[in-house]
């Protein structure tokens, strides 16, 4: 339930992160690659905005460039009022502790030389120097059992875990600076189906808890509808179409949004085979849509749901 559905937490507009291409022995700019080219939407108080998108149309870029992991090309980003578009990075770090990521990738994401409590600790001392070291530990184990982790986990490093528990301990470092927004990107794609729908509903209790407000980057539609409150709909670096889950996902009335629902695997039990794949093609206003059908893999895939 949104605590305040009408106020933005997060609003941003026009957002660009562009990348420079070099090339040749002297590195000269060729041109660049425009992977945010004009994102505008809110994030209002307590919601999740999911913002979903196939592989390679931003999402990671996004994210990362919301919270001012890079220094943008062009755009505003306002965090509870305030302006950190263009704030310098020295002065973001005041701001980081009210933002937080969970990344793409939960094995790359935790140092492997660093034991759970010891990452689970680091976050807080950096914010809060004068914390006693103790103070710390205590909270950091208060917060491994917060994310339904075993309180035997805190001295192991990230090799000895499965995906399921990094990825817990992954949330509850973001968590352990109490941050009012979390941005996360992709957060169950390298899981397993079975632990997917238990990372799902660790996230939903924590908002609930904590009254956290979610941007979720996502190419599962499924986990989108799931958690989801509104829907942005993600096209080579700009925004096609927005809003309710269900209007999104039940009455898509972009081309590009019907086509990224038609390209959910559908596993067709009966002829073992897709009964449709989408290829799609085209510019943001401009799409060309190429329906496969019959196309034989020879095995029965499941059904991508959680
Ligand atoms: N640091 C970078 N330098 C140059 N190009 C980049 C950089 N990071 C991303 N890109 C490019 O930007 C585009 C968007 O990448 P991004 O990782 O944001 O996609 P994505 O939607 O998250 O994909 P996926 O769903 O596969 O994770 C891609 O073409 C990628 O090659
Ligand atoms: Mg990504």
């Amino acid at each position: 339930m949104l605590d305040n559905p009408g106020k933005p937490l997060v609003s941003v507009r026009d957002l660009k992160m562009h990348f420079p291409i070099y090339s040749g022995l002297l590195r000269r700019r060729v041109g660049e690659v425009k992977a945010v080219d004009g994102l505008t939407f809110d994030v209002m108080e307590g919601e999740t905005l999911g913002l979903v998108g196939e592989s390679g149309c931003g999402k990671s870029t996004a994210g990362r460039a919301v919270l001012r992991l890079y220094d943008i090309t062009g755009g505003q980003i306002a965090i509870d009022g305030r302006e950190i578009g263009d704030t310098p990075q020295s002065q973001l770090r005041e701001m980081r502790p009210t933002m937080q990521m969970v990344f793409q990738d939960p094995y790359t994401a935790l140092n492997p030389r660093l034991t759970v409590l010891h990452a689970l600790v680091e976050p807080l001392l950096y914010h809060q120097p004068q914390l006693k070291r103790q103070n710390a530990i205590d909270q950091a184990m208060a917060q491994l059992l917060a994310v339904g982790s075993d309180a035997a986990l805190a001295q192991r490093c990230p090799h000895q875990l499965s995906g399921g528990q990094r990825q817990r301990i992954n949330i509850a470092r973001a968590l352990m600076v109490q941050p009012e927004f979390i941005v996360a990107d992709e957060p169950l794609s390298a899981l397993d189906v079975s632990i997917q729908a238990q990372i799902l509903n660790l996230l939903a209790e924590l908002q609930h808890q904590q009254q956290l407000t979610y941007l979720i980057f996502s190419h599962n539609l499924a986990a989108v509808e799931h958690m989801a409150d509104r829907v942005a709909v993600m096209y080579r670096g700009v925004i096609v179409e927005t809003g309710d889950v269900a209007q999104i996902l039940g009455a898509p009335k972009h081309e590009y949004t019907r086509s990224l629902i038609a390209a959910v695997p559908r596993a067709d039990t009966k002829l073992e085979r897709f009964t449709s794949v989408d290829y799609i093609e085209g510019t943001t206003n401009n799409f060309k849509r190429i329906d496969i059908q019959n196309h034989w893999l020879g095995e029965t895939l499941s059904p991508i749901l959680i």
